[in-house]
């Protein structure tokens, strides 16, 4: 099954839905973004929760047509929001927790703990313990001071808990540097060498059930060679039930971006499964990116633009909403909410007291004005998660849309809010 694109006039890095009206206004999960602004304030996160709902399903059916035996799990990093977690679930993946609280997120948005993988490179012995306590049914041993903390907790009376060692397999996928994790020199996982004594470690004990191994190599790669090399590097470390693969696949973010579909990368990953390691092998992916980047908009209006050297188009947010191109140089693309098309080179920049709060640098706008409504898609991922309250910004809210009915699933931060936790 194929993701369904979204109408003519828009790009594929629209949600799946998203049209322009006759008046030429944006429409995401057919509700008027210009609505959207005025009722619910900006800057806002819009979600088509229909686009959510269908690369889910496009997910499970790429791997389920190519192996019989596959577990999709969400990458909940990349949007821990507990509306999200509950579409999600409700589509039947699993989910994929990296701290004590996504964790208890992941709980709370309802997926069973039976289905949830615990990762991280520092696990502390509460997560830990938090974790055991929980049931979850699937803890990533992430390195030798980790597999002793662990040991010490489990309780002989329980059933093994299902583990399985994260490897590093000394792949580099082609990323940005901060987002690339398959090198031998990281901070994840155990090397290849290192990787035979703590399988066997994790075999001799009868409180441990070892499923296999577990890799990621990185986040937002394009190419899919990677990916079977991985496979390829760590099937020398012998046969297990199971393969946990990680993430990764890139998303287009600008109209001039090409990413592999979900079925090549799905392709790529079972195909080399089954060279490699043979058919019979349960295989595990933890999506987190191309499930969620591409079903949401941010929504800002704009405060106030100056003319110099060049064109400064200033919004209601920024760096407060999304760190990714200040952290990453992610590039975005922006639009005026309902005047769509270019003419004005200008560059879209927060309202957050430094310079490298640049949205998107060299965007074309049309004619934009004070008050306009500018939207910047693809923010469904890691935009939320990483926001902060820089210079004493509340955080947005999210709002889910869905055949013309808009509902606020996280509300907006208040003044109050920043004073939460002061004692
Ligand atoms: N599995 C593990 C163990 C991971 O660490 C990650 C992402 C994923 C799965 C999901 O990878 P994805 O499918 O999203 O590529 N903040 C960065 C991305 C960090 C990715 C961290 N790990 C960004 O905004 O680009």
């Amino acid at each position: 099954m194929s993701v369904p694109t979204p109408h003519s006039e828009l790009s594929h890095v629209w949600p799946i839905g998203s049209e322009i009206d006759g008046a030429g206004r944006l429409r995401i999960g057919g509700c008027d973004a210009i609505e959207l602004a005025r009722e619910f304030g900006t800057p806002a996160y819009i979600v088509a929760e229909d686009d959510l709902r269908a690369r889910a399903q496009a997910f499970v059916a790429a791997f389920s047509s190519r192996n019989a035996d596959c577990e999709l799990l969400f990458a909940s990093k990349a949007f821990p929001c507990t509306a999200v977690y509950r579409v999600l679930a409700e589509e039947g993946i699993g989910c994929d927790v990296a701290s004590g609280g996504e964790l208890v997120s992941a709980l709370r948005g309802g997926f069973a703990p039976e289905r949830l993988v615990l990762h991280g490179n520092a696990k502390s012995e509460a997560e830990l313990a938090l974790a055991l306590r929980e049931h979850v049914g699937t803890i990533v041993v992430d390195g030798a001071d980790e597999l002793e903390r662990l040991e010490r907790q489990l309780d002989g009376g329980k059933a093994p808990q299902r583990v399985f060692l994260r490897v590093t397999p000394n792949v580099r996928g082609e990323t940005h540097d901060g987002i690339s994790t398959g090198q031998a020199d990281s901070k994840f996982g155990v090397e290849l060498a290192d990787a035979p004594a703590l399988l066997d470690r994790m075999r001799g004990n009868d409180r441990l059930d070892l499923r296999g191994v577990h890799m990621h190599i990185g986040s937002q790669l394009r190419d899919l060679t990677p990916f079977r090399r991985a496979v390829e590097a760590v099937a020398g470390l012998g046969a297990f039930p199971e393969i946990d693969l990680g993430g990764g696949l890139g998303v287009a973010y600008t109209s001039d971006m090409d990413v592999p579909s979900i079925d090549d990368y799905a392709a790529a990953k079972v195909g080399a499964v089954h060279e490699h390691l043979g058919s019979d092998v349960r295989i595990i992916d933890e999506p987190g990116r191309a499930l969620v980047a591409n079903s949401c908009v941010t929504l800002y209006t704009v405060e106030t633009i100056k003319r110099n050297v060049s064109t400064w188009v200033a919004v209601d947010g920024g760096m407060s909403d999304n760190m990714r191109p200040m952290l990453y140089g992610a590039r975005y693309e922006a639009h005026v909410a309902d005047r769509f098309g270019g003419g004005t080179p200008c560059h879209v920049v927060g309202k957050h007291c430094e310079s490298s709060d640049v949205i998107v640098r060299d965007a074309e706008l049309a004619d934009p004005r004070v008050g306009d409504v500018v939207v910047t898609p693809v923010t469904g991922a890691y935009g939320f998660s990483m926001a902060n309250n820089y210079n004493g910004i509340p955080r947005p809210p999210v709002v889910f849309c869905r055949d013309g009915d808009a509902r606020v699933v996280v509300r907006r931060e208040t003044h109050d809010d920043l004073f939460a936790r002061d004692v």
